[in-house]
């Protein structure tokens, strides 16, 4: 939630800082503002709305400068609004602060600072920083100092860039909770380029190499880079490749990053298996350093995440089950973090997050790990703090995510949880040779498979067609695919804002059925498998009810083809891997459906793809 940029170099601040924040835009996108050093004074642009509404201001204030930092906010407190929009200021205007992240002490420093006479402009909790440094560096503190004592008096996560006329040459950041990355590049005349940013994508091409700060540090940057750690003592900043590519984060031949995510599915499936798979017989996974001993040894599995990803852990709580016979539940994060968890030594909890950041699940694995449980992250972004504070790490490997609606990282992610659970089979001694043989030989023939999916987009965007108009969707699944109604339904209403919910087919009667009318259709994933019959009893309830059904079905299902109005095709697997198919066309399906009502898909409303508050 919210990206913040900064950057000192030969180039025009402007566009460096514009370029920064159009990459982090997936982080929020209601307002948007850059802060910079024009003649050693600050200017500051802001506009609410997008990166292109703050573009459209600075074409209209030519900028000079090389030096300067900038803020793409999601609302926390404070409507979305120019006034509201970082960066914040002192008074005076010498002092100016983007920040990520939440100070939650600040309406107790606001008062403090209003009995000292600061007035307040914005109703954001950021507006205390300008206005507590200025009031130390009043007090007589250098600007440094006057930084550093403000970070002392703030209760809170975030990540923070400022620049002050104190020091027109340097560029101060400080992080704690919320992500915070310095890299070092060089132009074509050999001339260095610091920058800081919330995420790697900012400052892609520009950077060669990068630092991931922990929390409690901070420091400037000017020629070269200061960083000191929370009690201040200088530190060193060991600088890593930035290993992410331009063509990663770039649209390419796709119009939204959405499209171009689902259609990476089947490559990226085949980069995971040829990673995982040593010998076509054995799954490894070479950055996971527990022992196998131990992980033989796990009697319970607690899966804690959010959104898609605790929709993907649904599925892994099964896998765990079903393949590696082994106690699994899996939870809401925001609930599990609070609910004060019973759990012996010998459970181990896990995490799943496509961003590496999402508070919740943070928090969770804190949870856990005050309670002495050992953690393991499923995560996407390596370098992520949920991925630096777990004792185990798996990589998901989907490659940048961009589109708010998050669609590879899901694949990726059952994909991992069905390895998991097989490689915890597999050092248990629960498994043939025979049975592992099976199992890779049909995980790769996965990828053909949803290419051909793929195949059948015309198709799905005439069901779009049919439920663009609709105010409310029902998705309905079991077992293996209750998660992928869950999921199929979480798509459409985040991105197309028709109300969808997804069911456990067996509760339908229940309670949900009361929603079935001719308005209200219903998609029911059934593949082939041992819960097909089931749902097609659903089905015949819903069309008893005047309810229209859209089902997912195997290829070539020509009976429950004549029961529905429309099916969506996938290509026969067994029922354990068919969540890796039934999904594609769901993501399809809401893809299309927001299109055709004209949302923004990449970045819909009131959303923000990292979600580091609470
Ligand atoms: O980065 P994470 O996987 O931890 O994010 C969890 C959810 O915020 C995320 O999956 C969210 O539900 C997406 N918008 C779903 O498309």
């Amino acid at each position: 939630m919210c990206g913040i940029v900064g950057y000192i170099g030969p180039k025009a601040v402007d566009s460096v800082l514009i370029v920064g924040l159009e990459k982090l835009e997936y982080r929020g996108y209601d307002s948007a503002g850059i802060a910079y050093f024009d003649r050693n004074e600050i200017s500051i642009i802001k506009e609410k709305g997008r990166i292109a509404d703050l573009e459209e201001q600075i074409k209209k204030y030519p900028v000079e400068g090389h030096i300067g930092i900038g803020h793409t906010r999601w609302a926390t407190h404070g409507e979305p609004s120019k006034v509201n929009a970082h960066p914040h200021m002192n008074r005076d205007k010498t002092i100016a602060v983007v920040q990520n992240g939440i100070i939650e002490n600040y309406l107790e420093l606001k008062t403090e600072l209003k009995s000292l006479g600061y007035m307040f402009i914005s109703e954001t909790d950021t507006e205390v920083l300008p206005h507590m440094i200025d009031r130390y560096v009043k007090e007589g503190f250098d600007l440094e100092k006057a930084f550093v004592k403000t970070l002392h008096r703030l209760d809170g996560k975030y990540a923070i860039a400022m620049i002050g006329e104190k020091n027109p040459d340097r560029v101060y950041f400080a992080k704690d909770g919320a992500p915070l990355i310095l890299a070092e590049g060089e132009n074509l005349s050999g001339k260095k380029e610091l920058l800081l940013a919330s995420d790697v994508p900012a400052f892609v091409p520009l950077a060669k190499s990068a630092y991931y700060l922990n929390d409690g540090e901070w420091g400037y940057f000017d020629s070269t880079i200061h960083l000191f750690d929370r009690p201040g003592a200088q530190i060193n900043a060991f600088m890593e490749p930035v290993a992410i590519k331009l063509e990663d984060i770039s649209l390419g031949e796709y119009e939204h990053f959405m499209r171009k995510e689902i259609y990476e599915q089947p490559e990226m499936l085949e980069r995971i298996l040829a990673e995982r798979i040593v010998n076509n017989e054995t799954i490894e996974f070479s950055e996971l350093k527990f022992p196998r001993e131990y992980l033989s040894k796990v009697a319970r599995f607690i899966i804690q995440a959010c959104g898609t990803s605790l929709n993907s852990g649904m599925i892994g709580k099964l896998y765990l089950e079903q393949v590696a016979k082994k106690m699994a539940d899996a939870d809401y994060s925001s609930e599990f973090r609070y609910r004060n968890p019973v759990a012996g030594g010998d459970t181990l909890v896990i995490g799943i997050s496509q961003s590496g950041e999402t508070a919740d699940t943070l928090a969770g694995l804190r949870e856990a790990k005050s309670k002495f449980l050992k953690v393991l992250s499923f995560v996407n972004n390596i370098n992520s703090t949920i991925a630096r504070e777990s004792d185990g790490v798996i990589h998901l490997m989907a490659g940048p995510e961009i589109g708010v609606a998050s669609t590879k990282a899901y694949t990726a992610q059952l994909t991992h949880m069905l390895l998991f659970a097989y490689h915890v089979a597999d050092i248990s001694w629960l498994l043939t040779s025979e049975e592992k043989r099976d199992l890779i030989k049909e995980l790769k023939t996965i990828p053909d498979k949803m290419r051909k999916i793929l195949q059948y987009e015309t198709k799905i965007k005439e069901i779009a067609e049919r439920l663009k108009n609709r105010n409310s969707v029902l998705f309905l699944g079991r077992t293996w695919n209750h998660a992928t109604a869950l999921e199929g339904a979480l798509k459409l209403k985040e991105i197309s804002y028709i109300h969808a919910e997804g069911y456990a087919a067996g509760e339908f009667k229940h309670g949900p059925i009361a929603l079935v009318s001719a308005e209200v259709p219903v998609v029911v994933v059934a593949p082939k498998g041992e819960m097909r019959t089931k749902l097609i009893s659903n089905l015949q309830e819903v069309k008893a009810r005047n309810g229209e059904v859209f089902a997912i079905v195997t290829e070539g299902d020509d009976e429950l083809a004549s029961l529905a109005d429309a099916v969506l095709e996938v290509p026969e697997s067994s029922e354990i891997l068919s969540p890796l198919l039934t999904i594609l066309p769901l993501q399809l399906l809401s893809y299309h459906t927001a299109i055709l009502r004209g949302c923004d898909v990449d970045k819909p409303r009131n959303l923000a793809k990292s979600v580091t508050v609470e």
